[in-house]
């Protein structure tokens, strides 16, 4: 058997000086989808996620609350674990920093860069945003805010550690300008290309005044900067110390997918470092947008922060799920509300596929005891519904590639509502009283459950939960090691086949007034 393409992505790793909000859910919600869209596709996928748990920010939040810093996070990383658990989310490794099989890779690509003499000992001078662990200079900060978050910057005076990103800079913009699909979407490669073009400064990789982060290797006062640190979190589970030919099948990376805020660390610290390690780059690193709620960004202060836990306790995971995969276009800033989740709910999930399912098997009950028999011969109807069904396959896998994530949930669901005219279309009520359309009437039942049987493959990366329950109801294997093939195929199920008992998929959410 000819061996499956490998396939590896990656979400940023969370930092646990909180429990995690929709925002955190969506970007994760997203790598799954296509996690679980290659894995549908035939790629021997990798999907990695964990948590950032070093830095000044963690370390004072500890101290805040009279802990250390890994009790202080430890409950926190727990609460991401299950939180992705519940969310259905199908990493196939969890990284935390903190681990000693991350040290050693932090202190190892600390050590190899050193030894070129790409890092040296100097005194940094500068201002320094502790929320954001991020270094900046006078001309980059506005009315003395960090122009990320708008929270204030302290002034950094002490020993460290450099390393010499300039010396990667023209290689750097040689490899944006050769690669365009590098950095996606495009207005964050021109951001981009527009920062390295002012030049790269020497950054600062370590700091003195607070100790919890891994060791500088030899000069043990000094730890690492958190995200140099955290950015070699992506070698560390593939292999990179200890498993070469797992490292050689993962590396490059084929997504990193990040906030549009990290695009900065991911496309210029991240590349200069494995470039330093005589690595490849990443194939891609894409920036989504941001999600916020009510037209508003998210924030304790304005108290709008949405837990996603309690949202899956009310409406379930695959409705989450489906709405954020659904609601927003990915490179774009997109807009959470509770009202337009139960829109979703009621109208695409409740009505359009809760209703298709429940009428296909109702109608094989009442029609043919719950069989479906042998089909001979279509109409003009028919093929057009099974044309549809292919066309749908083709473009829906042309999407997914292409990370156009939302537009292949409407392909999908554009096909839902063409199975739900369908059955407008042929009137099966009618069929069923005359003895000439007893055909046409197997016909269609065949037709509708090849449709679902369909649906349920094409749903299963957006709601894994929801496919399953679909293939049950339907009498069919379990999704698990289902093929995209299988939905290139027309006139699968057998005749003679026995579908199961319908059952509501999703409940009606009556909105109160
Ligand atoms: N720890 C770093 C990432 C290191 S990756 C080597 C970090 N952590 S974070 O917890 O602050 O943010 C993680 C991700 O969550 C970022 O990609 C960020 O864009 C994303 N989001 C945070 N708030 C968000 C929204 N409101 N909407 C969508 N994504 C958001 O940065």
């Amino acid at each position: 058997m000819a061996e499956k393409e490998p396939f590896y992505i990656t979400t940023p790793i969370y930092y646990p000086s909180a429990n995690l909000h929709i925002g955190h859910a969506y970007c994760t919600t997203i790598a799954d989808s296509i996690a679980r869209f290659r894995r549908l596709a035939g790629y021997d996928v990798f999907f990695l996620t964990g948590s950032d748990e070093h830095g000044q920010k963690i370390q004072q939040k500890a101290e805040e609350m009279g802990t250390t810093p890994l009790g202080y996070v430890d409950p926190i990383v727990a609460n991401f674990q299950k939180l992705w658990e519940k969310l259905g989310i199908s990493n196939d490794d969890f990284i935390r920093t903190s681990e000693k099989r991350h040290e050693a890779v932090v202190q190892e690509i600390f050590r190899r860069i050193q030894a070129k003499g790409d890092i040296y000992k100097g005194e940094y001078k500068g201002l320094y945003c502790v929320p954001c662990e991020s270094y900046w200079t006078e001309r980059q900060i506005e009315d003395g805010k960090c122009p990320d978050c708008g929270r204030a910057v302290q002034e950094v005076a002490e020993e460290s550690y450099f390393f010499k990103l300039d010396n990667y800079a023209d290689r750097l913009l040689a490899h944006i300008e050769a690669h365009p699909e590098f950095i996606e979407p495009a207005s964050r490669r021109n951001e981009m290309i527009n920062f390295i073009k002012q030049g790269l400064e020497d950054l600062s990789i370590s700091r003195t005044s607070f100790d919890w982060g891994v060791p500088v290797p030899g000069d043990e006062k000094h730890v690492i900067y958190v995200w140099f640190d955290a950015l070699t979190n992506y070698l560390t589970p593939i292999g990179f110390l200890d498993d070469p030919e797992k490292f050689a099948k993962f590396w490059p990376a084929d997504i990193h997918l990040v906030g549009k805020e990290i695009v900065r660390f991911h496309t210029i610290i991240w590349p200069c470092i494995l470039m330093a390690l005589d690595l490849p780059l990443p194939k891609q690193v894409y920036g989504h947008g941001w999600l916020i709620v009510d037209g508003d960004k998210m924030s304790k202060s304005k108290g709008n922060v949405v837990d996603p836990m309690l949202l899956i306790d009310e409406f379930g995971a695959d409705a989450i799920r489906y709405f954020l995969l659904r609601e927003i276009n990915l490179g774009q800033d997109g807009n959470f509300s509770r009202d337009a989740l139960i829109t979703r709910i009621n109208a695409d999930l409740a009505n359009d596929l809760g209703n298709l399912l429940h009428r296909t098997l109702s109608m094989i009950k009442k029609y043919h005891g719950g069989e479906l028999r042998e089909v001979v011969g279509e109409d003009a109807i028919d093929a057009s519904l099974r044309e549809m069904a292919a066309a749908t396959v083709r473009d829906y896998e042309a999407q997914m590639k292409n990370m156009e994530i939302s537009t292949a949930v409407k392909t999908t669901w554009a096909f839902v509502s063409r199975a739900n005219k369908y059955i407008d279309e042929k009137t099966p009520w009618t069929l069923a009283k005359d003895e000439a359309k007893a055909q046409d009437l197997i016909c269609t039942m065949a037709n509708l459950a090849e449709s679902l049987r369909i649906i349920s493959v094409l749903v299963s990366p957006f709601m894994p939960v929801t496919a399953k329950r679909i293939r049950e109801q339907l009498g069919l294997t379990d999704i698990d090691g289902v093929q995209l093939d299988e939905a290139r195929s027309w006139r699968v199920i057998p005749a003679g086949h026995r579908v199961g008992t319908p059952e509501q998929l999703f409940p009606r959410i009556e909105v109160e007034k």
